[in-house]
């Protein structure tokens, strides 16, 4: 039976009060679940195709957008859009929808929930106290470290980096940030001096990266990059998990070259099961959670759809990573 609604593909299921009127506006195929990027089924839809709905570990290659002559709109639930070729889009005059703001504050406090955990060590406390390790009050055991008074190095301060920032300064640590252009007004909010990246990677406790994955960033944080850190340093990365080179950093962790990782993101992503990094005490892994709350993830499901709608419609993107196609 024709259809003559708008087809939009989508990777992933919803559930349904996150989805607006989505269903009854378009005629929409859904990708498997559990199969990332546009499957099998997905792909023969291509040249019809008006609207993608898609998440941040679905790739999407120009060589794929370029099948897809009726394409108006790629939406991502997610603000990164690094799976996305966003070049190939703009030069198609195809408009690029994300999710930015909302998930800062949710993101902002994973990352401090992870720097706490980490620092007090509470995955390995709180493992060893379930299996009878908790024998009496040990007054050397499960030591951590105080963040009062020590040095935070935020790299890449923007809108998340900059809520992580205010939330440390309210534990008493100082901060120092990286960033890819002078920053004036956020200094003097935070309190925070900018710094090159060798001065924070040798002066920080603690070094938090919120930087986009970019061709700049990706193995921002490799072997040389550890040598450089305290042996005492903790590295959270909730960024994006190329961003950090994991073969370098298996290797600090195991030598004592740093104290202790979180990762709420990982290269790759998933990380197997079998991975040395699990096998470690001082790393805590979470499978990418930053804006995992019941809040968050509703209203970037429905601020995606809103660009999706947007799009097929030929209005500009409320929420457009290329706005420069309006141009
Ligand atoms: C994003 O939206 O890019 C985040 O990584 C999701 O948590």
């Amino acid at each position: 039976m024709k259809n003559s609604k708008p087809l939009v593909l989508m990777t992933y299921e919803l559930p349904e009060n996150w989805m607006g009127d989505l269903l009854n506006q378009f005629n929409v195929i859904k990708g498997l679940p559990d199969q990332r990027g546009l499957d099998k089924n997905l792909i023969i839809h291509l040249d019809q195709v008006e609207g993608i709905l898609c998440l941040l570990d679905d790739p999407l290659p120009g060589n794929l957008l370029k099948k897809a002559p009726k394409l108006k709109v790629v939406s991502t639930m997610a603000v990164g859009v690094d799976n996305i070729d966003v070049s190939t889009c703009t030069r198609l005059g195809i408009p690029v929808g994300h999710t930015p703001g909302v998930l800062t504050e949710g993101t902002a406090d994973l990352t401090v929930a992870l720097l706490l955990a980490v620092c007090r060590q509470l995955f390995t406390a709180s493992k060893d106290a379930r299996q009878g390790h908790w024998t009496n009050w040990d007054p050397t055991g499960w030591l951590g470290v105080d963040l009062k008074n020590s040095t935070v190095g935020i790299v890449g301060l923007g809108k998340i980096g900059t809520a992580v920032g205010e939330r440390l300064k309210g534990f008493g640590a100082n901060i120092i940030f990286t960033n890819r252009s002078p920053l004036p007004e956020k200094i003097s909010s935070l309190n925070a001096k900018q710094v090159s990246l060798d001065e924070l990677l040798k002066t920080s406790d603690f070094i938090c990266l919120h930087t986009p994955l970019t061709e700049k960033t990706i193995n921002l944080i490799d072997e040389k990059e550890f040598q450089k850190m305290k042996p005492s340093a903790i590295l959270i990365n909730a960024a994006r998990g190329p961003v950090v080179n994991t073969s370098a950093l298996l290797r600090a962790l195991k030598n004592g070259q740093i104290r202790a990782a979180g990762l709420d993101v990982t290269d790759p992503e998933p990380l197997p099961p079998d991975h040395p990094l699990f096998e470690l005490d001082n790393c805590l892994i979470t499978p990418h959670i930053g804006s995992a709350t019941i809040q968050t993830r509703k209203t970037m499901a429905l601020m995606a759809i809103e660009n999706l709608k947007a799009g097929i419609m030929g209005t500009q993107l409320p929420f457009c990573v290329n706005p420069e196609i309006y141009q």
